[in-house]
């Protein structure tokens, strides 16, 4: 029997070229990057600011805002709880959507039971956010919004662009959980004064265990 793998969403196979880039520092170049006073430790330094810099150019953001991660759900925990935690105020409202990954919904719950307000935006009957609901469930006690980019169930593809021109003029932090598309459709971080996205490799031919934050 012929199997065929229809699961891209969940994982893909690692593209050789990377495994190729990778490898000579697993054995040649093992230094640690956190080492940076011998030049093993500068070797590993060097590789992962050069990783870096091609993640920001993906993202079109600066080198500094770019934070590597075990994954998606550590980028998504870290982003909203760290927006949540970091708030002038205890408490304060979040607002995502109902079609959210686990990684971000049980964060917010997570956040709920300590005292924060959340709101779960629905979908249209296509499964795209309405950025006039989110609109609308902005309060001034608003500290984060928090939408997919694309889901990897339905495929739906968030207004994103749109939602995070709302939390710009709000002066609220916009986190954009773009598991599926980093590395597969042209991406560019919509800013909102203060922005978090995330960018995990493992559906874009990276290896298992890498992501990001910005
Ligand atoms: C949109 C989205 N966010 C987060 C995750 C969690 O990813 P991981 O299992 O790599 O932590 C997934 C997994 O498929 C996902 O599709």
């Amino acid at each position: 029997m012929r199997l065929i793998y229809m699961d891209h969403n969940a994982t893909t196979p690692m593209d050789p070229r990377v495994l190729e880039a990778m490898l000579p520092y697993m054995t040649e170049h093992f230094g640690n990057a956190s080492s940076v006073s011998h030049p093993f430790g500068l070797d590993a330094a060097d590789a992962v600011n050069r990783a870096r810099e091609q993640v920001a150019a993906v993202l079109g953001c600066s080198v500094e805002e770019v934070l590597f991660t075990s994954g998606a759900t550590e980028s998504d925990n870290t982003a909203i709880k760290g927006v949540a935690w970091s708030a002038a105020k205890p408490g304060g409202h979040i607002i995502t959507t109902r079609i959210e990954h686990r990684a971000v919904l049980e964060s917010c719950r997570f956040l709920e039971r300590q005292g924060f307000r959340i709101t779960f935006v629905g979908t249209d009957a296509e499964g795209i956010v309405d950025p006039d609901d989110v609109k609308k469930a902005m309060t001034p006690d608003t500290i984060l919004v928090s939408v997919m980019h694309a889901n990897s169930e339905i495929g739906t593809i968030q207004p994103v662009e749109a939602i995070g021109a709302i939390a710009r003029e709000a002066g609220v932090a916009f986190h954009v959980d773009a598991t599926q598309t980093f590395g597969r459709s042209p991406w560019t971080l919509p800013r909102s004064g203060r922005t978090s996205s995330l960018s995990p490799g493992t559906r874009s031919t990276a290896p298992r265990a890498w992501g990001g934050s910005t």
